[in-house]
């Protein structure tokens, strides 16, 4: 079987994901096939993509196409951005018939997602994500979202894209660092709704972070297939969807304690909430500890150095907790935790008191 493209059934009409190698190359022959007939395009690309890979898509679009680079960063991802985005827009006459095109990681998507999202209630928007993380999550579902000082992802929107085009060539430029970060989103996607995929995962981790052709691309299909079915149940994470954020609550604490730095990017911080996620269920029993112990091994295997005790030490605990308290999905001052009971089934609905969580955490600390 052809794992190279997937169909996304959505509210406002249907999206394809098209996975494969050298995709660029035919962005020409793949728009009209699509057709994606805007008579202009805004291009939002990412400052540290290859050269090579923008002048063939010079080449491959229209002559007027504006091309503006950014510097991604969760601090960049924010309303100045939006803004500068608008004012191009805005400033060239666009009309909700033209189209943003994003060439990069998450931050770049979500950025330019929302942004098209308000420009003139709704412009075309096409994503080509070049980080894994990007391919195998940011890039599907259509959230859009950008941070503020009260945390992250606070301000968004939900807006699906036109188009998704994932050339895995990107993925070559990546550095190890988010290669992992990536295998991090994947991995998520086989604990909450694969155990097959989790086993294939277990098997094939060093063939898959070498980005070995059949292995990746199998990864990523498999992987967004997960994502296309939940998010085709519950676009607007009324319910299922919550899963997808497995390991989450934990991690956008982590990030925001650390003031989005550097030190700690997203996808780590997600494999650092996974864990938390995973320990916190095997804490109040829901998963038994072979399970736990399995997931655990899997990530020692990913990295040795993903550890909570690098990044944080017990004064930090507080922080932690004031950001979890911020999270989109709490209820009545109570944490929701989505939680797992077995590798390919978690549970969205589980809210704990502050103060259990307090004493979780605290615990992490004490046993490092
Ligand atoms: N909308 C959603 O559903 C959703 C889901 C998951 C994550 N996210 C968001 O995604 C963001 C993280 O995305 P990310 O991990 O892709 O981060 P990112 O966009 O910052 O990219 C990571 C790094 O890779 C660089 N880069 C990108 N493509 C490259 C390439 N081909 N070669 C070399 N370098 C390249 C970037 O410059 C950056 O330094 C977070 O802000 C997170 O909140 C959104």
């Amino acid at each position: 079987m052809k794992k190279n493209k997937i169909l996304v059934n959505t509210n406002n009409g249907s999206y394809p994901i098209l996975i494969g190698m050298g995709l660029i190359n035919n962005l020409k022959k793949i728009l009209n096939s699509y057709s994606i007939k805007s008579s202009k395009y805004l291009i939002i690309f990412d400052k540290n993509i290859p050269k090579k890979y923008i002048k063939t898509i010079k080449k491959n679009i229209q002559k007027k196409t504006i091309f503006v680079k950014f510097s991604s960063s969760e601090k960049n991802k924010n309303q100045k951005s939006v803004n500068s985005i608008l004012n191009i827009l805005l400033k060239n006459n666009f009309n909700r018939n033209d189209c943003v095109i994003s060439i990069g990681g998450g931050i770049i998507g979500d950025v330019s997602a929302f942004a098209s999202s308000i420009f003139k209630r709704g412009i075309k928007f096409i994503n080509i994500p070049t980080t894994l993380l990007a391919q195998v999550d940011s890039s599907i579902g259509g959230k859009t979202g950008i941070n503020t000082k009260f945390g992250k992802n606070l301000i968004g929107s939900f807006y699906q894209p036109n188009l998704v085009i994932s050339d895995i060539n990107f993925l070559n430029s990546l550095p190890r660092r988010e290669i992992i970060c990536g295998y991090g989103e994947i991995l998520k996607h086989s604990i909450i709704a694969n155990k097959k995929f989790f086993t294939f995962l277990s098997k094939n981790i060093f063939k898959i972070i070498k980005l070995k052709k059949n292995y990746i691309q199998k990864s990523i299909y498999e992987s967004c297939l997960i994502k296309k079915k939940i998010v085709e149940k519950d676009e607007r994470e009324k319910n299922l969807r919550k899963l997808l954020n497995f390991g989450h609550t934990f991690a956008h604490a982590y990030e925001a304690t650390l003031g989005y730095s550097k030190k700690l990017n997203h996808g780590e911080a997600v494999i650092l909430g996974i864990i938390s996620a995973c320990e916190f269920s095997y804490k109040k029993k829901i998963l038994n500890k072979k399970e736990y112990k399995l997931i655990q091994n899997h990530v020692v295997k990913l990295s040795k150095s993903l550890k909570l005790n690098k990044f944080f030490n017990k004064k930090d605990i507080n922080k932690i907790i004031k950001f979890m308290m911020t999270d989109k999905k709490n209820i009545n001052e109570k944490i929701n935790l989505v939680l797992l009971k077995k590798i390919g089934k978690a549970d969205h609905k589980n809210f704990y008191k502050i103060t259990d969580i307090q004493k979780f955490t605290k615990n992490q600390f004490s046993n490092t």
